[in-house]
């Protein structure tokens, strides 16, 4: 079912105070997805705690839901998923509706693709323009009978197809596309295998292993053997990497913060934020490394420092590739150049994050160049402004709303976002939780 809420308007304001404070962030999406996924398909009970209860994820809730999953309505992170197994979704009464969620859509694809029934899936605008042949292309040659709009959403997927294995070897590094062909290989006769250009967030493999599904890895494959059982377990959701980098960069950027982040989850395939941030000049500390639920997860206490320009290492991207938006913002306040290449997927994400972030910095007279693959970013250094003041339209994307509210930090003027109402698909309480470690926003919603 389709949800609008009401469209809402950022508009940074001067920091009340030094950064500070100690605060843990929602959970993580990717995880979250996959608990409702995984806890849906498997025997038993599944209970999930640190569930984000973001639009995206609700949305892959919602779905399960409406495909006969009894699935407690989440409280305080807090999930109950009774599994039905492998066989046991049933058709849903009317089209799966996934919003703005690229990973509901591609995951799903792969899960329905086994199905005895139709399905269709459909999601808002934004997605509507993100590409799904990269999905419908292995499920395809796997047996998969999938309609699209020129390899575009809605997707309709044929249900009662006999699946069989493939050995696929990923022509772009994307974790969504090879978590769906896995999934789909949990339907599939024989052994499905999966080859990634670049190591990509590895949660569908974890995860799979901690439902006591077997997944072989080894380097850059992973396989599976359809035809077996997933056991529920309970999960813990660490705080997501990728809406702390918000405030990694937050507190990196602002004079005199000293901010310490909870429960973060660390896995390896995600913590290139930290790595990037680091080679430039932050001064971000792990404290207390420790593991939850199959993830590596730490605090992190990250103080303001001087940051300088560097060339982001490529093999860094795909582990940072949902946190170019606010480090393009770290970018702006670095001394000297950053380069970045090798991100062409930037441009096919909830929105072209290379064109509207380019945008969005010139306009608050940022030098900022947008490159086929990456940017080219002047910054103005620890001693400047070098953000002045625009009026800004994040294009439905949640991580462009955030990184421009972060800029507001180091702004001459006023910076003013609209259509926020977004964030909420990934980081509900996020300005509230920059307001309480002392950032300035205020939040407007638009009623007419
Ligand atoms: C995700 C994978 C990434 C990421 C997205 C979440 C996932 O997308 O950008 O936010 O949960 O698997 P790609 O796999 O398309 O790079």
């Amino acid at each position: 079912m389709q949800h609008n809420p009401p469209a809402t308007t950022y508009t940074t304001a001067p920091m009340q105070r030094p950064l500070s404070g100690e605060i843990r962030v929602p959970g993580d999406k990717s995880l979250s997805h996959r608990s409702i996924m995984l806890g849906a398909l498997a025997e038993g009970v599944t209970e999930i705690t640190g569930f984000l209860q973001g639009e995206d994820s609700l949305n892959t809730l919602r779905c399960f839901r409406a495909m006969g999953v009894p699935i407690s309505e989440p409280c305080d992170g807090f999930v109950r998923v009774e599994g039905v197994g492998l066989h046991g979704l049933k058709p849903p009464a009317a089209p799966l509706y996934v919003g703005n969620s690229g990973t509901s859509m591609r995951l799903m694809a792969g899960i329905l693709a086994g199905q005895a029934f139709d399905t269709v899936l459909t999601g808002d605008e934004s997605l509507s323009r993100r590409p799904m042949k990269r999905v419908i292309d292995p499920l395809t040659q796997m047996g998969a009978v999938i309609e699209s709009a020129e390899g575009r959403s809605p997707l309709t997927i044929r249900g009662g197809q006999s699946l069989r294995a493939i050995d696929y070897v990923l022509p772009m590094a994307s974790a969504q596309v090879k978590s769906c062909v896995l999934l789909a290989g949990l339907y599939a006769a024989g052994q499905t295998c999966t080859t990634e250009p670049a190591p990509t967030r590895d949660h569908t493999e974890r995860m799979l292993t901690g439902f006591g599904y077997a997944v072989a890895r080894d380097g850059a494959r992973a396989c599976v053997t359809g035809g077996g059982a997933l056991t529920a377990r309970a999960i813990d959701v660490p705080a997501d990497i990728s809406s702390a980098a918000f405030f990694l960069v937050a507190a990196s950027i602002a004079p005199g913060a000293d901010l310490t982040l909870r429960h973060v989850g660390m896995n390896p395939t995600r913590t290139g934020v930290i790595d990037i941030l680091r080679l430039m000049g932050a001064d971000i500390t792990v404290e207390n490394p420790r593991e939850a639920g199959g993830e590596p997860v730490a605090d992190l206490r990250v103080k303001s420092a001087p940051l300088h320009g560097i060339t982001i290492p490529e093999a860094l991207v795909p582990l940072a590739i949902d946190e170019f938006p606010v480090l393009f913002v770290a970018a702006a306040c670095a001394t000297g150049r950053t380069v970045l290449t090798g991100a062409e997927e930037l441009r096919v994400k909830e929105s072209d994050r290379i064109a509207v972030m380019a945008d969005g910095l010139s306009a608050l007279g940022v030098a900022a160049q947008a490159t086929a693959d990456g940017m080219i970013i002047d910054g103005a250094g620890a001693c400047a402004l070098p953000f002045g003041s625009a009026r800004i339209d994040c294009q439905g994307d949640h991580r462009i709303a955030m990184a421009f509210a972060v800029a507001g930090l180091r702004a001459a003027g006023t910076i003013t976002i609209d259509h926020c109402e977004f964030v909420d698909t990934s980081f509900p309480g996020f300005a509230a939780l920059f307001q309480q470690v002392g950032g300035g926003l205020t939040v407007s919603e638009l009623t007419a």
